[in-house]
């Protein structure tokens, strides 16, 4: 994977990602500069998609998901070239920790708003931040659908982004329904230009079983269709009481558009991301560096040793620690 190192982007490294905790701080100190919008019916803020770039991107810096590239860009293109989608674009993404879940959230952010991250219509939600107490339901419910109200009168192409789904108090994601759906049109904004994505590992074990079994078998890895695991992750959603899906009647009721599976990482892919790693670091692919990387994560199942444990989770923090 030597393409590694020519890179589409400019911008930071795997820790980037810390970056998405920050964003929300940021947002607000841009509202004054959205202001404008609220008037230009047809303004579109700062929402400027770049598909080359975000393809680019996706094929040389995310390891082993053939499926997730695929079914992201095909949703995303459709969507945005739509001058009148009928609901939201609302993607799921499932899969086992450090899979790149959060980075293909990111390199979407970046791609279609100038701004990327720091845009003041991204916005980045994370139970342990925004909604820790579970006592505080009814207040975050309040807070939660005012806001997204006003962030999506402020500017109809606005993206949400909801973090770790599997740790949200049960409940709130109700107020969300109203938004997901095709019907929700208030004062002439468009609601249903906006883009929602949410973040869990929910379905990732079922996930790894069907990426375990075809590996078993032989087959290829790129052979595994969405078909096979859609039906698994869906149930896992369903079982979920934990999820913040649970009983909110999103599943029941099909609002969301596609489930983006993310499989499993075997060792070349975490090799992969080490390789991108130290290319964003501007450093040469030193073999004694990767190698050590590869010594310290540990494997699953006990038996086959196919699997990161974590994915490429702790790939940027243990090179800090090699180099
Ligand atoms: C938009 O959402 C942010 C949270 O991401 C919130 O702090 C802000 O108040 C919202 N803006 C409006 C106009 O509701």
């Amino acid at each position: 994977m030597a393409a590694a190192s020519l890179g589409c982007r400019p911008w930071g490294s795997l820790l980037g990602l810390l970056g998405l905790v920050s964003a929300a701080a940021a947002a607000a100190a841009w509202d004054l500069t959205s202001l404008h919008c609220h008037f230009g019916a047809f303004c579109e803020c700062d929402f400027q998609p770049d598909f080359e770039g975000l393809e680019c991107d996706l094929a040389q810096h995310l390891a082993g998901q053939h499926l997730a590239k695929a079914l992201v860009v095909k949703a995303l293109k459709a969507f945005v070239q739509d001058p009148a989608p009928t609901k939201p674009l609302v993607l799921s993404l499932h899969g086992w920790t450090g899979t790149g879940k959060s980075y293909i959230s990111s390199l979407l952010a970046h791609y279609l708003f100038r701004g990327g991250l720091h845009s003041p219509h991204v916005h980045h939600f994370s139970p342990v931040i925004h909604f820790p107490h579970a006592s505080h339901l009814e207040r975050y419910k309040k807070e939660l659908k005012s806001w997204v109200q006003g962030n999506l009168t402020a500017c109809s192409r606005s993206l949400f982004l909801f973090d770790e789904m599997d740790k949200l108090a049960p409940g709130l994601m109700e107020v969300l329904r109203p938004f997901l759906g095709s019907s929700w049109v208030v004062f002439g904004t468009n609601y249903r230009k906006a883009i929602f994505i949410f973040i869990s590992n929910t379905g990732g074990e079922q996930i790894n079983q069907v990426v375990l079994e075809a590996w078993r078998s032989r087959r290829d890895r790129e052979e595994i269709r969405l078909q096979e695991l859609e039906l698994v992750i869906s149930q896992a959603v369903l079982d979920n009481p934990h999820h913040g899906f649970w009983r909110s009647g999103i599943m029941e009721e099909h609002l969301l558009d596609v489930l983006v599976p993310f499989l499993p990482l075997q060792r070349h892919h975490v090799r992969h991301c080490v390789l991108n790693e130290l290319a964003q670091l501007g450093l040469e692919p030193r073999e004694e560096v990767i190698q050590a990387v590869l010594d310290s994560t540990t494997f699953f199942p006990e038996k086959e040793q196919l699997f990161s444990s974590n994915g490429c989770k702790t790939v940027a923090s243990r090179i800090a620690f090699f180099l």
